[in-house]
């Protein structure tokens, strides 16, 4: 019987709970304790328990490759958010900002590191080599789209397509992974996860999709990061790929002459773009194409053949998530 969300999340914070904290020196773990234990969904692993239960395994089982997982995304955003400049994840200071440049580059090297430890503690029985193969295909992929993520801060012709990509990478291999470890650690046949993986993977750029409307739209108490982050980086976002691609001339001068300028007011060039944005209609286009790619999702997890019942708790979940506001 396949447990329901709040089981699996039970059986991960169990898990987490045990994890060891306050190993020396403090300078390197304190701020992995920190960014582990500031929360957050916890989105990631609970895929991991569920594809692993999807194909008819406990949630147990899975609980290393869950960590691996979770490890993994907390160690990306560390460094993300040095990249990005942020000052706020999870409504409270970044890693960088409390502790200082050095501390996130190395405690993040370090939790990449305990990523892998708590890979290679999967139950003997799932192949190693097969897990640590669909792993690293994924963390590769995560840094490349990561590093088309920053090119794209300093080019103005980035197209849908390209953005799209550099998304799949950077946001929705890890999803996709996450899901595919499980259903490897449970015998999963190669197109069962091929399946699993095109289903997290277009559930990821659907989620990547809605972080970029909120990193602009989002309520500021709720979101945990700081709006307008994306705007002021000059990211290439959904919203503003979109923007240009159905501007009339003029608003397409307007925006294009704000991601040029070097220097200014952010709060100012925030909210003309903003307004830009809302008068495009972008909001409302963005939530549309995030439905188009939860719609293809379901059509891969319909292509998998198992029962209904093992597959409710991976619907409910999508639901859920896509109705969230942080
Ligand atoms: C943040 O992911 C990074 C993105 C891919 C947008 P989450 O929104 O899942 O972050 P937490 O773990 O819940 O804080
Ligand atoms: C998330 O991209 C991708 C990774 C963390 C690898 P963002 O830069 O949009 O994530 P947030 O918004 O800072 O969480
Ligand atoms: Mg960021
Ligand atoms: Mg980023
Ligand atoms: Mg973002």
């Amino acid at each position: 019987m396949a447990k329901n969300i709040a089981g699996l999340q039970e059986v991960f914070s169990t898990f987490l709970a045990a994890m060891e904290t306050g190993r020396e020196p403090r300078s390197l773990y304190a701020p992995a304790d920190y960014i582990m234990t500031l929360g957050g969904k916890r989105l990631r692993p609970l895929l991991t328990l569920m594809g692993c239960e999807l194909f008819g395994r406990p949630a147990e089982d899975a609980l290393p490759a869950a960590m691996a997982v979770e490890i993994f995304h907390n160690f990306s955003l560390v460094h993300d958010d040095i990249m990005d400049q942020a000052p706020l994840r999870r409504g409270m200071p970044t890693v960088h900002e409390k502790y200082g440049l050095n501390a996130g580059i190395l405690s993040g090297d370090v939790m990449l590191i305990d990523a892998y430890r708590s890979l290679c503690r999967c139950p003997a029985d799932a192949s190693l080599a097969r897990l640590m193969e669909r792993f690293n295909r994924m963390a590769a992929e995560v840094c490349e789209g990561q590093a088309l993520d920053m090119e794209f801060e300093r080019r103005n012709d980035v197209t849908l397509p390209e953005y799209l990509r550099m998304i799949e990478q950077k946001t929705a291999a890890l999803i996709g992974a996450g899901l595919a470890l499980g259903a490897v650690i449970a015998g999963a046949s190669p197109e069962e996860e091929y399946h699993i993986d095109a289903f997290g993977r277009h559930i990821g750029i659907a989620f990547q999709i809605q972080d970029d409307l909120l990193d602009t739209f989002g309520d500021p108490d709720k979101f945990g990061k700081k709006t307008g982050g994306d705007i002021v980086q000059n990211k290439k976002t959904f919203l503003l790929l979109k923007a240009l691609e159905v501007a009339d001339e003029k608003s397409r001068a307007a925006l294009l002459s704000w991601y040029e300028k070097a220097e200014g007011d952010e709060s100012e060039k925030i909210e003309e773009v903003k307004s830009i944005f809302q008068t495009l209609r972008i909001p409302e286009q963005t939530e549309a194409a995030k439905a188009s790619f939860q719609r293809t999702a379901f059509e891969h997890l319909r292509a998998i053949n198992t029962p209904d019942d093992r597959k409710a708790p991976i619907i409910e979940f999508s639901d859920w998530l896509f109705q969230r506001d942080v």
